[in-house]
């Protein structure tokens, strides 16, 4: 029996966070943590006047609509811990300022801990909110343009479908409500709000498949840290090497390409993101990606003829350095070297040479004009920031491993 995916996403996770200096840290509550006894806590949600907000789309769900934008006003949901930190937050003061009338959603925190399982009967979601603590390396805000562009990829992938292999699958951002910019002088618009996602992969299947998050394979049971790692369970009486390559790493390799050049959009396939959808025979069904906040290539869609947003410019990318943070150390690092640490302790007699070299000859067959778009060695967020806080890029000088 597989555990429920919420189950997996909070507490098959330990031992994970380990894959930079920063991935262990968190400013969130005790109460608001995946990992933490709480089963779930209310979501406060002020009913404001549609024309206070922005309002991006991308094919919700007829329920999803009526839930959060039924009339003339939408709900506006804020985390309670913002709220519980005080009001010099002018958004949240506005949001306040309607009379306080409001409704609160159960939820229950996924990995990410400020993406908010809903516990509602009906179509299953979540909602993606404004946090601006620290988790890991960032603050996690919800800013406009950040909820704008992933409406936007959302729409563009779902219309651009056709151009995956079927082992394809992504949970759509559907619906995104943020306030209107109350400070048209600021140099970036700090106006916040929240997304909702469509927990239904698409291209929608008719049986119902259990989802799987990456970390599970190889992290810890929070409860019970003895239990043998997933990743074990899932290739029981098939060759390792070859059930790994052939149902995990080969198929994201795919996708990354095939999202790459198809699109230029940068997918971030680490163990958070990536959730294996497991078919009835037991086997990887499909690679399921969450979270669309991607990394846009301006070279690769200016080459491909595909529109590059003037009036958005969120993640737009130039140069090939976050191609390389997102396949070679998101990928690469953070996912496979791990899931091949677990798998080689646990089987002597692979290592992982045997998984990386026929990635790499994957890679060269499918992309060969990958010079052009990555660099020659690996990429990576250095310790400096911009005046936002972003922390800019650094080249490690260590020729990759999983490519060419
Ligand atoms: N094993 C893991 N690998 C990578 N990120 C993880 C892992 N476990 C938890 N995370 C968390 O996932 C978060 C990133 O996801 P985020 O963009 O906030 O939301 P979502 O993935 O729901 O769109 C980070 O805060 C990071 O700490
Ligand atoms: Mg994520």
């Amino acid at each position: 029996m597989i555990p429920s995916f919420l189950y997996l996403d909070r507490y098959r996770n330990e031992g994970t966070r380990v894959y930079s200096r920063h991935a262990g840290h968190t400013e969130a509550e005790p109460a608001y943590r995946p990992n933490s006894e709480v089963s779930s806590f209310d979501l406060p949600a002020f009913w404001i006047p549609r024309d206070e907000l922005n309002i991006y789309l991308a094919d919700p769900h007829a329920a999803q609509s009526r839930r959060y934008l039924p009339g003339d006003e939408a709900l506006f949901c804020v985390h309670p811990q913002v709220l519980d930190s005080g009001g010099d937050d002018p958004y949240l003061r506005k949001a306040l300022s309607f009379g306080g009338v409001k409704e609160s959603i159960r939820v229950s925190p996924t990995s990410s801990t400020r993406t908010l399982y809903v516990r509602e009967p009906g179509r299953a979601h979540a909602l993606k909110v404004h946090f601006p603590f620290r988790v890991s390396r960032y603050g996690r805000r919800m800013r406009d343009e950040v909820v704008e562009q992933a409406i936007n990829i959302s729409r563009e992938l779902q219309q651009g479908i056709g151009c995956f292999d079927s082992r394809f699958g992504f949970l759509r951002e559907v619906l995104g409500v943020t306030y209107k910019d109350l400070d048209s002088g600021s140099k970036r618009g700090e106006n916040w709000g929240y997304l909702v996602r469509d927990l239904e992969p698409f291209p929608a299947v008719l049986d119902r498949r259990p989802l799987v998050p990456g970390f599970s394979l190889y992290g810890r049971d929070f409860f019970e840290p003895e239990k043998p790692l997933f990743i074990f369970e899932l290739i029981r009486g098939r060759d390792p090497l070859t059930s790994v390559l052939e149902q995990i790493m080969l198929p994201i390799i795919r996708h990354w390409v095939e999202c790459f050049l198809r699109f230029g959009f940068l997918l971030e396939p680490h163990g958070q993101n990536a959730l294996l959808e497991i078919g009835a025979d037991g086997e990887v069904a499909r690679i399921v990606y969450r979270d669309l906040n991607l990394g846009i290539d301006c070279r690769r869609r200016r080459d491909l003829r595909l529109p590059v947003d003037r009036s958005n410019t969120y993640n737009q990318m130039e140069g090939g350095d976050f191609n390389s943070i997102t396949y070679d150390k998101f990928m690469g690092g953070h996912f496979f070297d791990r899931l091949v640490a677990a798998l080689v302790e646990g089987m002597p007699g692979l290592n992982v040479e045997d998984f990386r070299g026929p990635c790499r000859e994957e890679f060269a067959r499918i992309f060969p004009e990958h010079r052009r778009y990555l660099p020659r060695t690996i990429q990576y967020f250095s310790e400096e920031r911009d005046e936002f806080g972003k922390p800019l890029y650094e080249d490690t000088g260590q020729p990759p491993v999983w490519r060419p």
